[in-house]
């Protein structure tokens, strides 16, 4: 089967010479094309060039492709959102009013509420019933043109909630059509049975839930909660030192509420990416750039706990390699709207048009190590190809709060129109 699309405005292919995480001036390199057709064979990006050059290369797969007509509108990868706690039991709307009125994110948690509602929720679901949430919450992410997606466990908060989460995520990397990466993430809280007795919890992550974790192949990635009141710098530590030791490879929820030095902690590791980074010091910015660490910066959540947006402007500046993502979840950032976050960027953090397009595909592929397989448009690829219906990129940012989602092609089918 082959998809021949032709007459797009422009196509982004995002390609570069660049194939590390791409820093400063590189995340601007948006590999514009005009007057080209793209053609898809199976699940593959075949070519990208004018249609009379690949009528001569491929003159069959044309003859029989299905072809799409992209006049007026434009063609792009598909997005990578690379941090969401996708799988998870019930809504928190109730706590909205309570922040609204002044009630601090963090109380609310430690009297019982947030995550530890959340997890409440989700130990009591059934893996059907999360299966099913889930699989609508994977759709409305297609349908904002969103094609893979990292999840991370750590409503469980015990080994077999955990690994019923985790399984969630497995079968639904059998059988949706998104990408799903996996990130276990048994340190997002203490629960409360641990209350008083932190490091007993850690030890428990340590000594069981990360060699079952990895012993039954169920994530890649090893993520903690560094923040007062959570896991502190040294539990963190521990926790991502154990994960390593076992394959997961480190990334952290680094100063989102507090200073906590997690920024540094990340660049200690050699955790693949710091996340949150709302209150990172400058120099905790200064390591990462030096490590190579990746910002996964997330300004829906700034946006919904009503908290200072991250310096995002600053940390691509300053040479660290910056990506942005929903956070999806119940609680910090109940949305899937990945080109919301997109203008929040821009708005909020001073990234360019240009960079938060780089920030949302390729470096985003980046941060969950599919940079290889999706995250631009070059031939050899996975056909991830979105149809954007806005005549040029400039106007995703300008009409924002809107999806401009026409046509969704994921590994080579067309999954929305
Ligand atoms: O990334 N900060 C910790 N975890 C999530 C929020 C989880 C929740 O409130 O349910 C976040 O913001
Ligand atoms: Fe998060």
């Amino acid at each position: 089967m082959a998809i021949l699309i032709n007459n797009a405005n422009e196509v982004l292919t995002m390609e570069s010479d660049v194939k590390l995480p791409r820093r400063r001036e590189q995340m601007s390199e948006l590999g514009l094309k005009t007057e080209v057709s793209v053609l898809i064979e199976g699940d593959r990006i075949a070519m990208i060039a004018p249609l009379d050059e690949i009528k001569q290369e491929y003159p069959h797969l044309v003859g029989s492709a299905e072809v799409i007509d992209a006049r007026g509108k434009i063609v792009m990868p598909g997005l990578v959102d690379c941090h969401t706690h996708l799988v998870h039991g019930g809504t928190r709307e109730h706590e909205l009013n309570m922040r609204l009125a002044g009630r601090s994110y963090m109380d609310i948690m430690n009297e019982g509420g947030g995550i530890h509602y959340t997890t409440t929720k989700t130990r009591e679901a059934s893996f059907d019933d999360l299966y099913n949430k889930t699989v609508q919450h994977l759709n409305e992410f297609l349908r904002h043109g969103v094609t893979t997606v990292e999840a991370k466990s750590g409503y469980g908060l015990d080994l077999e909630n955990e690994i019923k989460q985790l399984y969630v995520v497995k079968k639904l990397q059998e059988e949706h059509v998104v990408d799903i990466v996996s990130t276990f993430m048994g340190a997002h809280a203490v629960p409360k049975e641990y209350k008083g007795n932190e490091d007993e919890f850690v030890k428990i992550i340590i000594e069981q839930m990360i060699p079952k974790v990895a012993e039954l192949g169920l994530a890649e990635f090893n993520d903690v909660f560094c923040e007062k009141g959570v896991f502190t710098p040294a539990q963190s530590r521990l926790i991502l030192e154990a994960g390593k030791a076992y394959g997961l490879t480190p990334k952290i929820h680094a100063d989102e509420i507090e200073p906590y030095e997690g920024a540094e902690l990340a660049a200690e590791v050699g955790a693949i990416s710091a996340e949150h980074l709302l209150v990172a010091s400058d120099e905790g910015i200064a390591a990462m750039a030096k490590a190579g660490t990746i910002a996964v910066l997330l300004p829906g959540t700034a946006f919904f706990l009503r908290a200072p947006y991250a310096r995002g402007r600053l940390m691509v500046d300053s040479g660290v390699p910056v990506a942005i993502s929903t956070d999806f979840n119940p609680g910090s950032s109940p949305t899937i709207s990945l080109p919301f976050i997109q203008n929040l960027a821009c708005m909020n953090m001073g990234m360019t048009m240009e960079e938060v397009l780089c920030a949302t595909t390729i470096n985003a592929a980046h941060a969950i190590k599919r940079a290889d397989e999706v995250g631009t448009l070059e031939k050899g690829k996975q056909a991830d190809v979105l149809i954007l219906d806005v005549p040029n990129y400039k106007q995703l940012q300008y009409f924002y709060g809107m999806n401009h989602t026409d046509t969704v092609i994921k590994a080579g089918d067309v999954v929305v129109k």
